[in-house]
């Protein structure tokens, strides 16, 4: 064997070990945002054992961890044995612009992190075993679980930051009409558009507790937009001229897909359309490391993927939809606009 072939081994080697211990990434981030070590460290650098007294956390462990952390640039340790803030850490602050603590906490949350573990049955079995572990479909768990509700619809509201602005500026919305943000969350998406556009009202539609927490609260879109709790499923607000249905497919099977935009076509004006808001598989196969990531995360812990247009078309199809255009976004999501057949 050659020394480029021994060194190409021997780096495969670490690259699979590291990757099989991947898990210890996740829960290192976990352990740095619970005991908000980035908060600790806003004002300047801090010896371990300030930063753990803050934390609650014993010092000894957490600079271990803190150290593993600096190997992956989040954290840095000086030669005098402090703490600093990098760019990926200044992300962990709570008054970060684009605060990723929830989405941390939800991504590493055991509701995640389970049936990730478990990835192999749901592989064997072509199904997650999501509600094998916590004897319930995803949104039925958080129904029970008012703590992890608000973390969720925290994590979305942090995703959406990132996104709504790109699907925004994307999309020619109607001058005037009613737009309904399906499985609208807190609201983010439909108060950037309302924003964006004056002359249309709002209806945001989600399960009672998600909607208590909703910020659309602005003097500016007063008078503008309005709550309605319900299962999406059973039936939403009728003569609507957009429905909104931004990252809900992608985490749906084939059934509930259609389910939902059989509801959709029996509200919506006749002219209305769908918009279905969600990364998009191009047909040759060929995406990002990031959607690919996404599409096994759809499969562990919900019973969803990301989907071709020509499958998102075959579903819309069912629901005696079709796709009118397809509108790319800055962002991972594409737009799949849909009309009456
Ligand atoms: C993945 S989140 C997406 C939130 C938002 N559209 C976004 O992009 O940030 C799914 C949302 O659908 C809501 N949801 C799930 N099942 C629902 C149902 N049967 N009826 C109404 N809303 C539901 C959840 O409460 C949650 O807010």
């Amino acid at each position: 064997m050659s020394d480029v072939d021994r060194a190409a081994i021997g780096a495969a080697v670490r690259q699979l070990l590291a990757g099989s211990l991947g898990y210890l990434n996740a829960a290192a981030l976990r352990v740095a945002v619970r005991a908000r070590v980035a908060d600790s460290l806003a004002d300047g650098p801090l010896p371990v054992e300030r930063i753990a007294e803050l934390g609650g956390v014993d010092p000894g462990h957490l600079r271990r961890v803190l150290r593993f952390l600096a190997t992956r640039e989040v954290f840095r340790e000086d030669e005098d044995g402090n703490f600093h803030l990098t760019t990926a850490a200044g992300l962990l602050r709570a008054d970060s612009p684009i605060p990723l603590q929830s989405l941390i906490l939800l991504f590493t949350d055991q509701t995640y992190w389970v049936p990730a573990g478990r990835l192999d049955d749901t592989v064997r079995k072509g199904v997650t075993v999501f509600d094998e572990i916590f004897g319930a479909q995803f949104f039925d768990y958080l129904a029970t679980d008012e703590e992890r509700q608000t973390l969720f619809s925290d994590a979305m509201a942090c995703m959406s930051l990132t996104e709504t602005g790109g699907v925004v500026q994307s999309y020619d919305f109607p001058e005037k009409g009613t737009v309904v943000d399906v499985g609208g969350g807190l609201g983010g998406l439909l108060y950037a558009v309302l924003s964006a556009n004056p002359g249309l009202q709002g209806i945001l539609f989600d399960r009672e507790p998600v909607l208590r927490r909703h910020r659309l609260a602005d003097p500016a879109l007063d008078g503008r937009w309005e709550t309605v709790a319900g299962d999406f499923y059973a039936g939403l607000p009728a003569d609507a001229d957009l429905y909104l249905i931004k990252r809900i497919l992608h985490d749906k099977s084939d059934a509930d897909c259609v389910r939902l935009l059989r509801s959709c076509r029996r509200s919506m004006a006749a002219d209305g359309r769908v918009l279905i808001i969600d990364p998009l598989v191009p047909a040759d196969g060929d995406y990002s490391p990031s959607i690919k990531l996404s599409d096994v995360l759809m499969m562990a812990v919900f019973e969803g993927k990301e989907r071709t247009a020509d499958e998102l078309g075959a579903l819309l199809g069912e629901a005696d939809l079709a796709v009118s255009r397809i509108i790319p976004t800055p962002t991972t999501l594409t737009i799949v606009e849909a009309a009456p057949r």
